[in-house]
């Protein structure tokens, strides 16, 4: 299994550096373009976007892309979900399969164990052909149940190590 590494996505020249990934065809129904999704994390500050570049931990190369909703204040807007929230995860269509997504989440895990409160990680996805759905389930995301945007909403309960 590879691992990554994840760079914070902090200014312009970061943002330029992951324009480039691509999705796979038909992948478009679930995921934005790299544009898009800049301009959603800057239209929905509430929502504490925290983006960041991945990369092979071991050749360095980009991989791919991932964004989460980072400790949402309380009280949280009905509209949102969180506080902590898998909100874009894109690895590029030329590496997928290679098990970058999984070891992404991975990474997203170690952070979160930095974090306050991040008890469970939370992700939604529609269902349908090529949906990341059965990919989410795999790594042990369960469905919740509750619908938001038209999407079903999953949640990762996140064990504590053993102290
Ligand atoms: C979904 C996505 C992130 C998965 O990344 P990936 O690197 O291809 O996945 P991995 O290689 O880490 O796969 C891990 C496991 O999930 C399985 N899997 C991957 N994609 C799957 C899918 N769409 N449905 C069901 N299972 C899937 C793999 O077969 C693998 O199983 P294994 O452990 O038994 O071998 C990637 O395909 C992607 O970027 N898709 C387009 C964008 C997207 O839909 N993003 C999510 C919306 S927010």
């Amino acid at each position: 299994m590879p691992r990554v590494r994840l760079r914070d996505i902090v200014g312009p020249a970061d943002r330029a550096s992951v324009m480039g990934l691509r999705l796979g065809p038909g992948q478009d129904q679930y995921l934005n373009s790299m544009e898009e999704i800049f301009e959603e994390a800057d239209a929905e500050q509430r929502a504490m976007p925290h983006p960041w570049a991945v990369h092979d931990a071991d050749s360095g190369a980009l991989v791919g892309f991932a964004m989460i909703s980072d400790n949402i204040p309380q009280p949280m807007d009905d509209d949102l979900v969180g506080p902590y929230f898998l909100w874009k995860l894109l690895i590029d269509e030329a590496v997928q399969g290679r098990g970058y997504g999984a070891a992404t989440i991975d990474a997203v895990v170690d952070y979160l164990r930095t974090r306050p409160g991040a008890d469970v990680l939370y992700t939604s996805c529609a269902d349908g052909s090529g949906s990341p759905r059965g990919f989410y389930l795999r790594y042990g995301f369960t469905d919740t149940g509750r619908v938001m945007w038209g999407e079903n909403v999953l949640a990762l309960e996140l064990a504590r190590p053993a102290a």
